[in-house]
């Protein structure tokens, strides 16, 4: 890890472990890309500029200075002065002008990370990690941007994020500040996205970038079931372990836009920031804003190369949990196995079985509180429904403490069903724009969380139930998408920072929660897997991955949510049969090999179930303790993909040391007359002997030649075969 200046060249280098990240100041003002790529040495690498080639830099050409600022590679674009690509900000000035003109202004190199007030960011020590931070300054505007990059030992990837600060006399408005800009010549490339819907959430979609823009992006008010905040460029020949790739993930969990666009000249520009519709900023002489991190990784080594940076990077430096590195209790959710139809004796039959078969945490999900026998009312009675729960919450904890479990309990803090006592005392605390009507989804509406004084009684509320008993975990849920977009204390020329200032009071709120109740392990979703973003990941170790709970649809969705985000923050539960989204019958054994590569849990009626299925949840539990270090730390390769060959999956977990490896496989459809197939094992040590199946490998040999599978009779047939070394 290394970033330096070269003074005589006008050119900053950053250097991680493999790659190098380069930018050069041309004409002492612009502050032009260079390259970012696989590790280079040397600074001599201007010519990547062609300053000697027309339209020249401005000084040499001013009559050509719009040519200029049309085709040069530039890190941080700016609109209204002459580049017509995507800019990455967009200054208004009091007078209603657009445009600006921020020229290098100096630089400092500093040891650490730097906190980013207010917002999920990774985070490193001054041993670990460096930062460059680049000034640059409108003179007219009197604005200065700080473009931050953050590098960290031993990891292949660049933290980036930007300062404005508004150091002139005016206000000014910013119509669109976004975190990472990455111009650079097309090599024929892709453009790989995280795509979906509700229960179908992060299916990977790779098509050729053509002229034009394409972007990935949401203005939900949340990252999305739909596209997740990811969008990586592929050289075309890119499989798993080939191939480049230019990766950028949000860390951020609103809205937002990633782009890639192809102009005239074949070169590309790749932005990614908070999505600029519904977008403006009002900042004042003397504020700042803070644009949230962009995590840039690039690859030589193909998809699973960047797969496994980034996992190590979120373990190592953005998840901060004291649950990220040990097993997590096994829990039971009652939502699958009662929905809103359970009172505590229910409950206490199904944490009294749950026990015996080795589950450790019962989590009672939504429908204890207020009048919510439905999902028509009561968002925002965070009191508890004492008819349906007798003898109140202290009591059922304790009574589900005495049958051995745990308890943890679901909220949905940022919700007000316009049926609830909260929404009679305080109707202007919900999202709207007066005299219209608000748009309803699951009958509900958003509380504005930019005001202080609503996530104030609302932390009041959730942390007076969660002293009020021994809750060893909470669900936080956010079912709905943002609509008529207004808030009551936000002043005309400030609507527009309504939904990043949510944002904000989102994050304020998790954090205070976090470090009010440390023990607490916090587990986000939102109606499945609409906020699976880097931006939760650093509240909560774990995130609930889609409300499809099918073995089979999870295939796709945990290798979407896996191609970033770590196999251990991925919620994943078995749940019963015929599938409640799909309809779907799988093998029990099947539905617990998935979940097992996920935080693993279970989401049934456990009081239902037979003998033989009891007896298979003590083994499955058993083995949830047996793998879940390995799988939970380990490296994860991917070996087969069933989107992509229409039959089989597979996937394995290796162990840092290389000493031990789990293999996943699953035969999704059953064909006639197969022989056993060779799976290509990936991430052994080639020299060290492995046990598999009772039978001697070299490491060499199950990666060269592979590890025999034999093929099963029927559909959807799973097996998980240990490796370890002799
Ligand atoms: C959506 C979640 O994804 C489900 O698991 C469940 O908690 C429901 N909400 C409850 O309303």
């Amino acid at each position: 890890m290394e970033i330096q200046f070269y003074e005589q060249q006008k050119v900053f280098m950053l250097h991680t472990e493999n790659t190098t990240y380069s930018m050069a100041i041309v004409d002492d003002c612009y502050l032009e890309h260079l390259y970012y790529g696989s590790k280079i040495q040397s600074p001599n690498i201007r010519y990547i500029l062609r300053e000697d080639e027309p339209p020249f830099v401005p000084s040499k050409n001013l009559r050509e200075k719009e040519a200029f600022l049309d085709c040069a590679p530039m890190e941080y674009p700016e609109s209204g002065m002459g580049d017509y690509r995507e800019s990455a900000i967009c200054i208004r000035s009091v007078n209603g002008h657009r445009g600006s003109e921020l020229c290098y202004s100096g630089y400092t190199i500093e040891e650490g990370k730097p906190v980013l007030e207010g917002l999920p960011a990774t985070w490193g020590s001054e041993k670990d990690s460096m930062t460059l931070k680049v000034y640059l300054k409108d003179q007219l505007l009197g604005i200065k941007a700080t473009l931050q990059y953050s590098i960290f030992e031993g990891i292949d990837a660049i933290m980036r994020s930007v300062i404005v600060e508004n150091e002139g006399k005016e206000v000014v408005y910013l119509e669109k500040v976004l975190s990472a800009c990455l111009d650079m010549e097309d090599r024929g490339f892709e453009v790989m996205g995280l795509f979906g819907a509700w229960g179908r959430e992060r299916h990977i979609q790779r098509i050729p970038v053509g002229y034009g823009r394409q972007n990935i992006a949401s203005f939900r008010g949340k990252s999305s079931h739909q596209e997740n905040p990811f969008m990586a460029l592929v050289t075309p020949e890119t499989t798993q372990d080939f191939g480049e790739v230019y990766a950028m993930n949000f860390v951020y969990s609103g809205n937002f836009i990633a782009q890639v666009e192809k102009n005239q000249f074949d070169s590309l520009r790749m932005t990614m920031g908070i999505h600029p519709e519904g977008f403006t900023w009002k900042l004042n002489p003397k504020e700042k804003f803070i644009a949230p991190e962009v995590v840039m990784v690039y690859s030589s080594k193909g998809l699973g190369e960047m797969t496994r940076t980034f996992h190590n990077l979120y373990r190592s430096h953005l998840i901060r949990s004291k649950y990220l590195h040990t097993k997590r209790p096994i829990l039971i959710n009652n939502w699958e196995a009662t929905y809103f139809d359970f009172d505590e004796k229910k409950l206490l039959e199904i944490a009294k079985e749950a026990s015996k078969l080795g589950i450790e945490m019962l989590v009672m999900d939504d429908g204890w509180f207020g009048n919510r026998n439905n999902d028509d009312s009561s968002l925002g009675d965070w009191f508890v429904n004492e008819e349906k729960l007798k003898g109140g919450l202290h009591k059922l904890v304790e009574d589900v403490k005495k049958t051995g479990m745990k308890f943890g309990i679901w909220v949905e803090p940022e919700m007000i069903s316009p049926n609830s006592l909260l929404y009679q005392a305080h109707p202007d605390w919900a999202i709207q724009i007066p005299q219209r009507s608000i748009t309803q989804s699951r009958a509900q509406y958003v509380l504005d969380f930019s005001r202080e004084d609503v996530v104030e009684a609302v932390y009041q509320m959730i942390s007076n139930i969660l002293r009020s008993a021994d809750i060893s975990y909470v669900k936080w849920d956010m079912n709905r998408q943002l609509t008529t977009l207004g808030s009551a204390n936000l002043k005309a020329d400030q609507q527009g920072e309504l939904y990043h200032r949510y944002m904000l009071g989102v994050y304020k709120m998790q954090e205070r929660l976090v470090t009010e109740f440390p023990d607490i392990l916090l587990e986000n979703c939102s109606g499945g897997g609409a906020r699976f973003d880097a931006g939760m990941l650093y509240y909560s170790p774990q995130i609930w991955c889609s409300d499809n709970t099918d073995a089979i649809e999870r295939l796709a969705i945990q290798e979407g949510t896996a191609l970033l985000y770590p196999v251990s923050t991925i919620g994943s539960h078995v749940s019963v049969c015929p599938n409640h989204t799909v309809g779907r019958d799988t093998p029990f054994e099947t539905r617990g090999d998935v979940a097992l590569f996920g935080t693993f849990g279970y989401e049934l009626d456990v009081t239902k179930l037979s003998d033989a299925e009891k007896e298979l949840v003590k083994e499955q539990t058993q083995n949830y303790h047996k793998y879940n270090d390995l799988i939970r730390e380990g490296d994860y390769y991917r070996l087969a993909s069933v989107s992509e060959n229409g039959h089989y999956d597979s996937w394995m977990v290796v162990s840092n040391d290389r000493d031990k490896a789990l293999l996943f496989y699953v035969q999704v459809q059953a064909k006639a007359n197969l022989k056993s197939r060779f799976i290509r094992l990936k991430g052994l040590s080639p020299e060290k002997i492995y046990i598999l199946n009772g039978q001697e490998y070299t490491g060499d040999i199950l990666m060269k030649v592979g590890a025999r599978i034999s093929p099963e009779f029927g559909d959807f047939k799973s097996k998980i075969l240990e490796l370890f070394q002799k």
